[in-house]
C-alpha cells in the first residue's frame, strides 16, 4: 500500500499568509505518526514566479518525506529551475519518480505566458518513454497542474488543459495507469478522464467556488480566503485501486489533534 499526500496551489507570494498556511500543512504531515510515502505538489508553487517566492517554497517544503513537484501557470520555468530546483535547462520540467513499486509521472502542463495548459509534444514523447521503461506490473500515476476535464468552475473551465487527445490515447492504451492528479482549480473535485479517476486537489491558499456558488451572471470568481488549507491523501492499494481522502488542516488540527474517544458511543 502506498500513501501520497497531495498538496497544491501554495502560491507563495513573499508574504507571511501563505507561508503560515503551507507551514501548517507541512507541520501536520511531518507530525503524522503514520507513514506517508511522498508529498505530491501539483503546481502554482509561486504566485508570480519570483526568486523570493521559491526561496519561501524551498524552506517550507524541506522535509524528510520525498517531495515531488511540477510547475503551474503561476510558476516561471526559468526561476523555478534556478531558485527551486537549483539546476539549469529549458523546456518543460517533466519528472518521473519511483515511489515504492509505483511510477509517478509529473508532467509540466504550463505554457509560458499563458494561464491555460498544454502538454507539449516534448512532454507527450517523454511520457510515452516513461511508460515504455516502467516495470510491466507497476501501478502508474500521472500528475499535471491543469485538469483535462471540465469542472463546472467558470474561471477554471476557461483555462483547463488544451488538446487532451494525445493524453487520452496514452491513458486508454495502458492499463497500468491507476489515475490522474491535478491542481489549478482550488477546489476538491473528483471525476474521470480517459476511463480512470481524475482527482483535483484542493488549494493550500484559497478556495475557488463552482458555478452554483456564484450568482450565475458575473464572471468574477467566487474566492474564499477564509477556508482552512486543505490537502488530499491518495492510497494505492495492493490491487492498484485508488482511494482518496480529503483533509482540511485547521489551526488545531495537528497530527496530535486527533484523540481517541475514551468511551466510544455506538448507535444501537
Ligand atoms: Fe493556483
Ligand atoms: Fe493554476
Amino acid at each position: 500500500m502506498l500513501v501520497l499526500a497531495h498538496v497544491s496551489d501554495l502560491h507563495f507570494d513573499g508574504g507571511r499568509r501563505n507561508v503560515k498556511r503551507a507551514g501548517r500543512v507541512m507541520k501536520y504531515l511531518n507530525g503524522l505518526p503514520g507513514r506517508v510515502d511522498a508529498v505530491l505538489v501539483t503546481g502554482d508553487i509561486a504566485d508570480r514566479g519570483r526568486p523570493d517566492e521559491y526561496q519561501q517554497a524551498r524552506a517550507i517544503l524541506d522535509t524528510d518525506i520525498p517531495v515531488l513537484c511540477l510547475p503551474g501557470n503561476h510558476d516561471d520555468r526559468s526561476e523555478y529551475r534556478t531558485h527551486f530546483l537549483n539546476e539549469e535547462g529549458s523546456g518543460p520540467i517533466n519528472r518521473a519518480h519511483m515511489i515504492g513499486d509505483a511510477i509517478v509521472a509529473m508532467c509540466d502542463s504550463s505554457v509560458p505566458g499563458r494561464p491555460g495548459g498544454l502538454l507539449a509534444d516534448e512532454t507527450i514523447t517523454w511520457l510515452r518513454a516513461v511508460l515504455d521503461d516502467a516495470p510491466p506490473a507497476a501501478p502508474i500515476l500521472i500528475a499535471a497542474h491543469h485538469p483535462p476535464q471540465k469542472l463546472f468552475t467558470p474561471i477554471v473551465d476557461r483555462i483547463l488543459l488544451d488538446d487532451t487527445d494525445p493524453l487520452e490515447e496514452i491513458i486508454r492504451s495502458d492499463s497500468r495507469i491507476v489515475g490522474m492528479f491535478c491542481g489549478h482549480a482550488h477546489t476538491s473535485a473528483v471525476t474521470t478522464f480517459a476511463g480512470v479517476p481524475l482527482v483535483v486537489a484542493p488549494s493550500v491558499s484559497s478556495v475557488l467556488g463552482p458555478e452554483w456558488e456564484g450568482d450565475g451572471r458575473s464572471h468574477d470568481p467566487v474566492v474564499d480566503y477564509d477556508a482552512p488549507p486543505a490537502i488530499a491523501f491518495h492510497v494505492i492499494d495492493d490491487d492498484h485501486r485508488l482511494t482518496t481522502h480529503f483533509r482540511s488542516i485547521a489551526k488545531t488540527n495537528s497530527a496530535h489533534g486527533f484523540r481517541r474517544s475514551a468511551q466510544p458511543t455506538l448507535p444501537t
